[in-house]
């Protein structure tokens, strides 16, 4: 893992969107695996930016996002179909039927996990994944305690990512039980990982990602086992 010390949120979205943006350019049809919350808002803002300035086009860049919600529809604000039009996919000029994400709605979850793994595997794989992590270590929504072997499948969400994601919803009540997520082997077969982390509430993350062994109990710790992944974080992260 290569570790670059930026410092502060704005340098990591920058430095970031560097990286997708020269990804973007040196390819013919790149697969980017994106990723929600609040750490990528900024590099997707720096993304729209160059977009405008520079006209870096992604007319032919495919996405498949890490998850979404059980529950709730594409219309529902809290969506991440709908964190993903509004931050990204609405300012720039990729086609939506480019652009992929778990259905929340499938009738059948288990079979809507099954069509997502095989939809990205047809795609030829994801060559740049984006990834934030959990003050629990997770990635995407990837527990504590997921099998290193999973591919996309249904998680039942532990109460201290809910409280962190409380913030978007009316109350705690509000937030979903259970996600669509890909797997910590789905996120491992991208040929390339960027993981990008800030602020002090994931100092102690960082910490056991740097220190610790590689442990199902911390689900970002098989990225030390990816040959390339490029880890940009700010100072207050690395303190
Ligand atoms: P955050 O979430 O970017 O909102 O901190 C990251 C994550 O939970 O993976």
């Amino acid at each position: 893992m290569k570790i670059i010390e930026v410092s502060d949120y704005k340098q990591m979205s920058v430095k970031a969107s560097q990286h997708v943006i020269a990804n973007i350019r040196n390819s013919d049809c790149l697969t980017l695996g994106l990723a929600t919350g609040g750490t990528p808002k900024g590099l997707y803002g720096e993304l729209i930016e160059d977009h405008h300035v520079n006209g870096t086009s992604y007319k032919c860049v495919n996405t498949f996002n890490l998850d979404e919600y059980i529950g709730l529809s594409k219309e529902d604000s809290n969506s991440y179909y709908q964190y993903m039009c509004s931050n990204l996919f609405s300012h720039i000029d990729i086609p939506l039927s480019q652009t992929h994400i778990p259905s929340g709605m499938a009738d059948d979850a288990a079979e809507e996990c099954r069509r997502y793994e095989n939809m990205i595997e047809e795609a030829g794989g994801i060559d740049l994944q984006i990834l934030g992590i959990g003050e629990n270590g997770h990635i995407g929504f990837n527990e504590p305690g997921t099998s290193f072997q999973s591919g996309t499948h249904i998680v039942e969400l532990t109460e201290s990512t809910r409280e962190a994601n409380a913030r978007y919803f009316e109350s705690l009540d509000e937030v979903p039980r259970q996600a669509i997520t890909m797997g910590i082997s789905s996120i491992m077969k991208s040929r390339e990982i960027l993981l990008l982390v800030s602020g002090k509430s994931k100092r102690e993350a960082m910490q056991k990602l740097i220190e610790n062994d590689v442990t199902e109990n911390f689900p970002a710790s098989i990225l030390k086992k990816h040959p390339k992944v490029t880890i940009i974080a700010d100072s207050a992260a690395l303190a």
